[in-house]
């Protein structure tokens, strides 16, 4: 495994490419972000050794190297969910190779379902814990001591002074912005309306596919976290309407420019 990583990260090393610190995984309703990050170096999934190979056709990956703003970044544009058949471990494949490049911080982006009866569709919120519903952990199976101990604190899974900083920046753009705990879920179904009940009344605020399984292994690789999510349809034993992926690419779409606003300010700010 820790050598299949390291070939990646010396392939990408080998391209002569400036290394950044920060990397974000550009979910649903983030993908724009692309447009800003400029000196663009684009390589395809296809491309890099041991990456997982992209089952669904049309549905290309990248990761993109340059600038935002001054800074330098990683965008992964394109992520691979366990719904689509990844093993958690090609999952988080991506994650084990940004720690092995040196990167410190993660920024994580995703659609997903509300519970909490305050939020509303097209609310951003800012992840300030998980709950893992997916069938299995990231991390069982053999250790990868080169990155972490085998049992992994994730008391502070998301960085609180990163959530200060992302409070203080929607607030001084006047954007709305909601805190909650994230449930990760298999998926590809939505949840029916007993599962949004149950997953609020353990304490989830939303529901999503993703997410779960990259903040997990990041932490263990000691990186610092920090994820938004934006709500794209509601769930409940009240909630009448049904959800369809057609309606959260529209919501995701609509929250685009403050999700977008947010990141870019927090990249630019964190030391
Ligand atoms: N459930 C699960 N995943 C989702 C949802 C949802 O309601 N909305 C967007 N991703």
């Amino acid at each position: 495994m820790i050598e299949k990583i390291k070939e990646t990260a010396d392939y990408i090393r080998s391209r002569n490419i400036e290394i950044p610190d920060v990397a974000v995984i550009l979910g649903t309703g983030l993908g724009a972000l692309v447009d800003f990050i400029s000196d663009k170096i684009a390589i395809p999934y296809t491309e890099l050794p041991n990456f997982p190979v992209s089952t669904v056709e049309g549905h290309s990956g990248n990761l993109i190297f340059g600038k935002l703003g001054n800074r330098p970044v990683l965008a992964m544009q394109g992520r691979f969910h366990y719904y689509e058949g990844y093993s958690m471990k090609e999952v988080t494949f991506p994650v084990r190779v940004m720690r092995e490049l040196g990167i410190k911080t993660l920024i994580v982006s995703n659609a997903a379902g509300g519970m909490n009866k305050e939020f509303r569709v097209g609310d951003i919120m800012i992840i300030t814990d998980h709950i893992n519903m997916f069938p299995e952990n990231p991390l069982r199976g053999k250790n990868l001591d080169e990155h972490g101990t085998r049992f992994p604190a994730m008391t502070r899974a998301y960085d609180p002074a990163m959530i200060s900083r992302a409070d203080a920046i929607a607030e001084r753009n006047s954007i709305r912005v909601m805190h909650g705990v994230y449930v990760g879920v298999s998926g590809p179904t939505f949840e029916t309306p007993a599962e949004y009940e149950f997953y609020r009344i353990i304490g989830g605020d939303a529901v999503g596919m993703s997410t779960v399984p990259e903040v997990i292994v990041a932490n263990h690789a000691g990186m610092r976290v920090f994820g938004v999510s934006v709500i794209t349809d509601l769930g409940g034993k009240d909630i009448e309407e049904i959800p369809t992926h057609e309606e959260v690419q529209k919501a995701a779409a609509a929250a685009q420019p403050s999700m977008m606003k947010i990141i870019r300010e927090l990249i630019n700010e964190i030391d």
